[in-house]
């Protein structure tokens, strides 16, 4: 390292991620950071730190130091609410009958559309500080409200706003291929068309996406309308995702494998196939625990297979005003070890460095090591195992993104 440093984080315990360290959370029990612009440039035991000054140094007090927390998978820009859906649902209606009736997404999709971009963005402000103030550093947001061309523009340019103004990264993605617009009603193809010659193209030509998803279900969009959307996306050299067997199985999965697809989000439904063919290409998991809660699911997705073959297993909010309306991804940690049986270590791995995977970010994010980003949250805990176990009163004492010391207000 350098023999100067912006900032030296001493007397702390850090909860690295780091694989190649021995342990579930790679410890590195009193370890030193030391940090210069927006990357660790050392990081390792106190007693090994090589002489260095700091501009500013800080002592941790013992507590531990993980990565900052990555939120994969959102729909966080959207006009309205749907808590009279909640009561319908609560009712006996579910889910699909919702939908089908006209609710669901395109509920959210008209009151998305009515909305101005500037009312979105207000919307927007309290999810995202909820998540910031939990510790969260990266978070992806979907579009997918929109279903025409004005409308997802609006969505994703609502969330490239929100990333100038905040102290978080955030990346983005379209999801315009999320649930057949009324006024195509009876023409999925033609939807689809839409999707792949004009939205998309539009989307890319202004950098809006860092990756395209779709929904894939017998709700949605078939495998082969998506195979479209795929083909399209990576045409337009752009990563994809797929919304995969959350009601039913449908082979989304291994078309998302097929098509190297960074992640496969959901997965209820899916085979031991599946996950065959998820590790051959080395395409993510991200389990959503919260929307499988809401929806008052009960069909696990197949953890064992997974962790059998490696598959990295990323957890995420969902954060979306029918499936998930939850702004907690600590909440999702926890959920995801009582509802999913994952262990305490492979809940943090999964709002990290598996997280970091499903985005395609794995090179700069979600594990603390030198050369990648300074993002990290300081915790006033014992044991990172706390991490999945407490919610609402265990809040991060320190916040880095970028090596800056933030808050999120
Ligand atoms: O991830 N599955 C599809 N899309 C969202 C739900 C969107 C909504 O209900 O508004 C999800 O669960
Ligand atoms: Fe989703």
């Amino acid at each position: 390292m350098t023999e100067r440093c912006d900032l030296l984080i001493t007397n702390v315990h850090a909860a690295t991620m780091d694989p190649s360290l021995p342990g579930a959370y790679g410890a590195v029990e009193d370890a030193a950071v030391a940090v210069t612009g927006n990357k660790i440039v050392w990081i390792g035991p106190r007693r090994e730190l090589p002489d260095c000054t700091a501009d500013q140094v800080i002592d941790g007090e013992g507590q531990w130091l993980t990565p900052g927390l990555i939120d994969c998978h959102t729909h966080l820009v959207y006009g309205g609410h749907r808590a009279g859906e909640f009561a319908r649902r609560l009712g006996g209606e579910s889910y699909e009958e919702v939908a089908r009736a006209g609710g669901g997404i395109l509920s959210t999709v008209r009151a998305t559309r009515a909305a101005s971009a500037d009312d979105l963005y207000r919307k927007a402000e309290p999810r995202l500080k909820a998540l910031m103030n939990e510790g969260v550093t990266t978070i992806e947001i979907k579009s997918g409200y929109g279903l025409d061309l004005d409308t997802e523009l609006k969505q994703l340019r609502v969330a490239r706003r929100l990333a100038q103004h905040y102290p978080v990264n955030i990346l983005t993605t379209c999801l315009a291929a999320h649930a057949l617009p009324p006024e195509y009603d009876g023409r999925a193809d033609d939807y689809i068309d839409l999707v792949c010659n004009e939205i998309l193209p539009a989307v890319a030509k202004e950098q809006l996406a860092d990756a395209v998803d779709m929904f894939c279900e017998n709700i949605a969009f078939s495998v082969e309308q998506c195979e479209k959307v795929i083909e399209a996306a990576l045409h337009l050299d752009l990563p994809v995702k797929v919304h995969a067997e959350q009601l039913a199985a449908t082979g989304a999965t291994r078309m998302a494998a097929r098509a190297g697809a960074l992640s496969v989000e959901h997965i209820e439904y899916i085979t031991a196939e599946d996950v065959a063919a998820m590790a051959e290409s080395g395409t993510a998991a991200v389990l959503l625990p919260g929307a499988f809660y809401t929806l008052k699911e009960t069909r696990v997705p197949p953890i064992e297979s997974l962790r059998a073959a490696g598959v990295p297993m990323a957890i995420s909010t969902d954060l979306n005003p029918g499936s998930c309306p939850i702004a907690s991804l600590r909440l999702m940690m926890n959920m995801s070890c009582n509802l999913f049986g994952l262990t305490p270590a492979e809940a943090l791995a999964g709002v990290t460095r598996s997280a970091a995977r499903a985005l395609g970010i794995c090179c700069s994010r979600g594990v603390l090591r030198a050369g990648l980003r300074a993002d990290m949250a300081l915790w006033p805990m014992e044991t990172p195992d706390q991490l999945a176990y407490e919610v609402g009163a265990l809040r991060p004492a320190e916040i880095f993104v970028g090596g800056h010391h933030v808050t999120a207000g």
